[in-house]
């Protein structure tokens, strides 16, 4: 959601607007409906903010430019209190003689108490956010104590809820001051300049030395130093870092969309989270969770938490894990976690799945499993994000930077990585599945090119979409691991073709959705392998019929060799024979490039569709 930027230069440098808005528009894909920067001038914080993309805020610094310096912050707004407006987009201005401006993400749940408390004090509002509020808070609290840090101290102690702040001042020119608690901040490290960020792209065309902060901190940046401290004043040290994403993998690539270059890093995004996880034995080392082996052997339970494609990467995972582990697992929407009295003690793992590692919801359950004494370890895509932090281990995937709002190459890493965390289970504890672990990472391991044969088989798909623009409606159907694919695929068309779209399992039809069949209705079928178990092919062959027989028009996913579908079938489209339980990671493909396409024929925007941020961080 909201993206935050920070810099201090040398004082014969006055790059700081260009460098704002530069980490700003890098900052693009996290989702905003406003924008603006404040520059310190000579004895005053100078503020241009415009509703709407980056090209307006541009077009107002054309108007009315800014003038040089080496201080500046900047920000983009994706509105919670108060619409999106020019007026309510930050930075906001404390006091009344223009020294001071804050930026903000996140929400201050006890802005209502605190507002009152200014308007008595004859304090004037500008804007309807929370945010003003702690603009005017500091700038009160630096009459007092006119140390920028020392007031944003005094400042926090107020506050409830989630936010990152940063503020500059006027009376302090070379400094700016970030503060965070629940929301991410993370620290750039120059070479006499230094930047603050939501995240490393805020600063990775400058430099990819970095600084992960705690929670509850207060890093005050100058050119040349960085000092940390705790909420209380103590000391504290950032863990420095270095960021291994460059810049060029935040590009597009050459394609004509995030996304379409995303769904085409998949390969490399699932051999990537497989590296590095065996050892020459071939059993699975997962040394970076450092959790004892007594401790994860000990777990009766399992409890996925996530929200939206990271779920359905958890719905995948259970069917998987459970098969190795016989752990129970249950899937819970982090959202509804908290409020549904979960069953949860010391012997429980609470796995949250999330790329951003940002979601609050997701943190937020995180943070419940912790305080019922459960064991928390974090699937997660963003290398000093929150969520990482707040869990007893983590295990990253490696799907690299994920900038289109909707997730593809992240799902895929997040089940394999759950995958990887399943077998190492099963090794660890014996039973009759550890025997065979080492086949399934055999399996794992031929994913990529598979995956890569089924991108190169997509032009069909692409048609498909060009000739399906007008669609009101599409169903999509699945089994067993077909199932959460089938809620993916729907979810990728509503998010980006804006289109009504539902997912089922297939056996789930004849209980009432088959009554939304009618002639010509698109559905498509993620068929699973022939040699699944119990019979499930045949079964969903059987839906396929009874669909067929009703009008529907058929869009199958099937294995390569699988003859028994094509008569039922409009359009059989042909992923590479794998094992069943792998079989998402390749079936889920063509979903994606359909969703895309049939944006694109909308001339809908892919990477940003309407309403929805990359990252969302309020509850
Ligand atoms: O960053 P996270 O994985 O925690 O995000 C979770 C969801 O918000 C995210 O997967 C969302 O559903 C995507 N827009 C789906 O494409």
């Amino acid at each position: 959601m909201c993206g935050i930027v920070g810099y201090v230069g040398p004082v014969e440098d006055g790059t700081a607007l260009e460098v704002v808005m530069e980490g700003l528009t890098r900052l693009e894909y996290r989702g905003y409906d406003s924008a603006g920067v404040a520059l310190v001038a000579g004895d005053r914080v100078e503020t241009r903010k415009r509703a709407g993309k980056l090209e307006n805020l541009r077009r107002e610094l054309d108007e009315h430019p800014l003038p040089v310096s080496r201080t500046g912050i900047g920000h983009t707004r994706w509105a919670t209190h108060g619409g999106p407006t020019d007026t309510n987009a930050h930075p906001h201005r404390g006091g009344t003689d223009g020294k001071l401006a804050l930026i903000h993400n996140g929400i201050i749940e006890n802005f209502h108490a605190l507002k009152s408390e200014l308007i008595a004090d004859n304090v004037a509002f500008a804007s309807e956010t929370d945010t003003e509020v702690v603009a005017h808070l500091l700038a009160a609290a630096y009459t007092t104590t006119p140390d920028l840090t020392e007031a944003m101290r005094a400042v926090v102690a107020r506050l409830d809820g989630a936010f990152t702040l940063l503020a500059v001042h006027a009376d302090q020119p070379g400094v700016v001051v970030g503060a965070r608690r629940n929301s991410p901040l993370v620290v750039g490290l120059g070479d006499g300049e230094n930047y603050l960020g939501s995240d490393v792209a805020a600063f990775i065309g400058h430099t990819r030395a970095a600084l992960e902060l705690a929670q509850d901190q207060i890093v005050t940046i100058t050119p040349d130093t960085v000092t940390v401290v705790d909420f209380d004043g103590t000391p504290a040290q950032g863990k420095a870092y270095e960021v291994t994403w460059d810049a060029a993998a935040a590009e597009k690539g050459g394609y004509a969309t995030f996304m379409e270059k995303e769904i085409n890093d998949q390969p490399h995004a699932v051999r990537d989270t497989l590296f590095g996880r065996t050892d020459t034995d071939g059993r699975l080392t997962l040394d970076e969770l450092r959790i004892p082996e007594e401790k994860l052997r000990e777990i009766d339970r399992i409890t996925i938490v996530a929200c939206g494609t990271a779920a359905y990467a958890g719905m995948v995972a259970k069917y998987a894990i459970e098969r190795w582990t016989r752990i129970p697992v249950e899937v819970s929407l982090a959202h509804e976690f908290r409020y549904c009295d979960p069953i949860v003690d010391e012997q429980t793992l609470v796995v949250s799945i999330s790329q951003s590692g940002e979601t609050m919801d997701t943190l937020m359950a995180v943070k419940h499993a912790r305080e019922l004494g459960a064991l928390t370890i974090s699937i997660c895509n963003t290398h000093g994000s929150t969520i990482p932090r707040e869990s007893d281990a983590v295990l990253y995937t490696h799907a690299g930077p994920e900038i289109a709002v909707a997730s593809t190459k992240a799902f895929l890493a997040q089940i394999t990585a759950s995958y990887i965390l399943g077998l190492y289970l099963a090794q660890l504890r014996g039973g009759t599945f550890a025997d065979d672990v080492r086949a399934v990472l055999e399996e794992l391991a031929e994913i990529p090119d598979k995956i890569q044969t089924v991108l190169d088989r997509m032009g069909r798909v692409k048609e498909i979409a060009g000739f399906m623009a007008d669609s009101r409606a599409v169903l999509f159907l699945g089994r067993h691991v077909g199932f959460p694919v089938a809620l993916e695929g729907a979810l990728k068309l509503k998010e980006l073709a804006y289109i009504h779209a539902e997912g089922f399992a297939a056996g789930e039809l004849k209980h009432g959705p088959i009554a939304l069949i009618e002639p010509g209705q698109p559905v498509f079928v993620v068929v699973p392998s022939p040699s699944s178990e119990h019979g499930l092919h045949g079964k969903i062959v059987s839906n396929i019929q009874e669909i067929r027989a009703r009008g529907a028009r058929t869009i199958v996913i099937a294995e390569d060799g699988d003859h028994d579908v094509v008569p039922f079938s409009d359009e059989v489209i042909r992923v590479p024979a794998t094992a069943p339980l792998l079989a998402p990671l390749l079936t889920v493909v063509p979903l994606q490039v359909f969703a895309l396409w049939l944006s694109t024929a909308k001339g809908l925007d892919v990477d940003q569709p309407r309403n929805l941020a990359k990252s969302v961080t309020v509850e």
